[in-house]
């Protein structure tokens, strides 16, 4: 599976303020929607292009446009952070959802909407949610999306465990992952060390 941790200061430096556990709703949910822009930048960074004529003032030249916009998917509600940031770069893009909710005995992923697309065939899809933990949602949402076509899915999440990538190359899926880090692993409720905490919580309160 082809992966991808956006190493860069200004990344590491908002992933900082996203564990730091004194950083409240707001400065959390700020620094991730900053965060969400890098990683989606560099998400596209390989997107096939058309060229098209464009007039400047001065004369005619050539512009360029993506080919093919991405479907926008936020996982709910961890997801929900990082989709207006997402949409703001990508102004074109449609937007589905899907709505998972773990459930906290077994960590199985709830289902509890689904608003896509019928036919996703040919359409890149951008999946965003900021935890890769066990994998669970992440592949159960890749589920969906291949049942409805799609074949060039991107995972964009903010922290990733071992696990979770993992689960990801093994899901039988075409998927790409995009990433501000791998972290060491996970604890015994499948939280992400040292990870940021819950990251809907973290986001929509309670801290
Ligand atoms: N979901 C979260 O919000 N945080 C984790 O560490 C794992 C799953």
């Amino acid at each position: 599976m082809d992966s991808l941790v956006v190493d860069h200061p200004l990344a590491a430096s908002l992933l900082t303020i996203l564990r730091d556990e004194r950083s409240d709703n707001a400065a959390f949910r700020h620094a991730l929607r900053r965060l969400t822009q890098m990683l989606v930048y560099e998400a596209v960074r390989d997107a096939p292009i058309e060229e098209f004529e464009v007039r400047t003032p001065v004369a005619t030249t050539t512009g360029v446009r993506l080919q093919q916009p991405p479907l926008l998917v936020p996982v709910l509600r961890a997801g929900l952070g990082m989709v207006d940031q997402a949409h703001a770069l990508i102004p074109q893009a449609q937007v589905g959802f899907v709505g998972l909710a773990r459930d906290e005995k077994t960590f199985e992923p709830v289902p509890y909407l689904e608003s896509l697309p019928e036919d996703l065939s040919g359409l890149p899809v951008f999946v965003l949610d900021p935890m890769l933990a066990t994998g669970g949602s992440m592949v159960h949402t890749i589920e969906i999306l291949a049942s409805r076509g799609a074949t060039d899915i991107t995972a964009v999440c903010v922290v990733a465990a071992p696990q979770g990538v993992e689960a990801l190359a093994s899901c039988g899926h075409p998927v790409r992952l995009v990433t501000a880090t791998i972290d060491e692993g996970l604890n015994e409720n499948k939280y992400i060390v040292p990870g940021l905490g819950d990251a809907g919580d973290r986001q929509f309160g309670p801290r």
